[in-house]
């Protein structure tokens, strides 16, 4: 051997010596390194929490990946593995079976559809690895925790807003969300018992799976089939503005007579559209990055949690949004 060849065979010994065996396997995308972090001179434990967030085109994504980001910044002791599922829940189902092989501590997991991602979900419970799912559910309770806005609720409180502006009675378009994941189910029901027993009428809906370009083509039939529409209630903001650029682009102002409202409530989206006079109301659905961070500590401090968190919401309209909504 060559003295080059035994520096370097040294040189790869020492570092395989180096590199903990219970360290996970970290394969690219976004990390938040933690290195171990000391209170009151007792070395903290050191934690490793997978995130598969289900998409990170849609702008409130982006902000529930940020939330949580800003969440471990006080905690030192965690790092956090970041996997984007690029909308399609086959890549999440092999995030999630990823994860339960590099056996991280903890999963947190938006799911994008209810009933692809259950199995996995209970696969890693099955290996004695906790799971917070967030926002969107699975089809079993077989997690340790869920957080989550009251969808049902939300969905009312729409319906209810609607009754008022709109006088009782009035013909209105419902863009969904994806109607295989449960906001979309729960954002419908609860609007359907909003306007129970008003004169309010669905005359056209359709799935836009959350795309402003799907809820903006949808949005174009409608119009072109119903010279009356009084309301437009989207799943989200995104959808709802993408109903208001087809009213827009009509080139009729129709987008003056129709009232628009939305769900989210983003300060840079939702919001400044009702600021701007696009939406007439948004309905805010808080992230839960924060809220996930907080109770994946106690569970992995072993801690009792509740099985089910839910988060508030507010109401935003050109009334109440300068002085920051009303909470309902
Ligand atoms: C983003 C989003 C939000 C919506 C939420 C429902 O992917 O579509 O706009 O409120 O998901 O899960």
């Amino acid at each position: 051997m060559s003295r080059w060849a035994l520096v370097l065979a040294l040189c790869a010994v020492t570092l395989a010596g180096c590199s903990s065996p219970k360290e996970p396997e970290k394969t690219g995308e976004t990390g938040t390194n933690a290195s171990s972090g000391a209170t009151g001179g007792q070395p903290e434990k050191r934690y490793v929490i997978g995130m598969s967030q289900c998409n990170l085109g849609e702008p409130w994504r982006v902000q529930m990946n940020k939330d949580i980001e800003e969440a471990v910044k006080q905690h030192p002791n965690i790092e956090m593995i970041f996997r984007d599922a690029q909308n399609r829940s086959e890549m999440q189902q092999s995030q999630v079976r990823e994860f339960i092989q590099q056996k991280v501590d903890l999963i947190i997991i938006s799911p994008k559809e209810a009933r692809p991602l259950t199995r996995p979900v209970e696969e890693a419970m099955q290996a004695g690895i906790p799971v917070i799912v967030l926002d969107r559910k699975i089809e079993s309770d077989n997690y340790t925790q869920f957080i989550g806005a009251d969808n049902v609720k939300i969905g009312r409180e729409a319906g209810k807003y609607l009754v008022k502006v709109l006088g009782g009675k009035g013909d209105v378009v419902e863009l969904k969300g994806l109607m295989t994941s449960t906001p979309g189910q729960e954002r419908h029901k609860g609007f359907m018992e909003g306007i129970a027993g008003s004169q309010i009428k669905i005359i056209f809906d359709a799935d836009c799976q959350w795309l402003e370009p799907n809820a903006q083509r949808e949005m174009k039939s409608a119009l072109s089939r119903f010279p009356k529409i009084d309301a437009v209630y989207a799943h989200n903001d995104p959808s709802a503005h993408g109903a208001y650029m087809a009213a827009r682009q009509e080139g009729k102002g129709r987008e003056k007579q129709i009232k628009f409202i939305g769900i989210d409530a983003l300060p840079h989206e939702g919001v400044r559209y009702v600021k701007d006079g696009v939406l007439s109301a948004t309905f805010e659905y808080p992230t839960g990055g924060k809220e996930a961070i907080e109770n994946a500590l106690k569970i992995l401090k072993g801690e009792r949690v509740e099985k089910s968190i839910t988060l508030g919401t507010k109401l935003y309209t050109k009334e109440n949004v300068e002085a920051g909504g009303e909470t309902l």
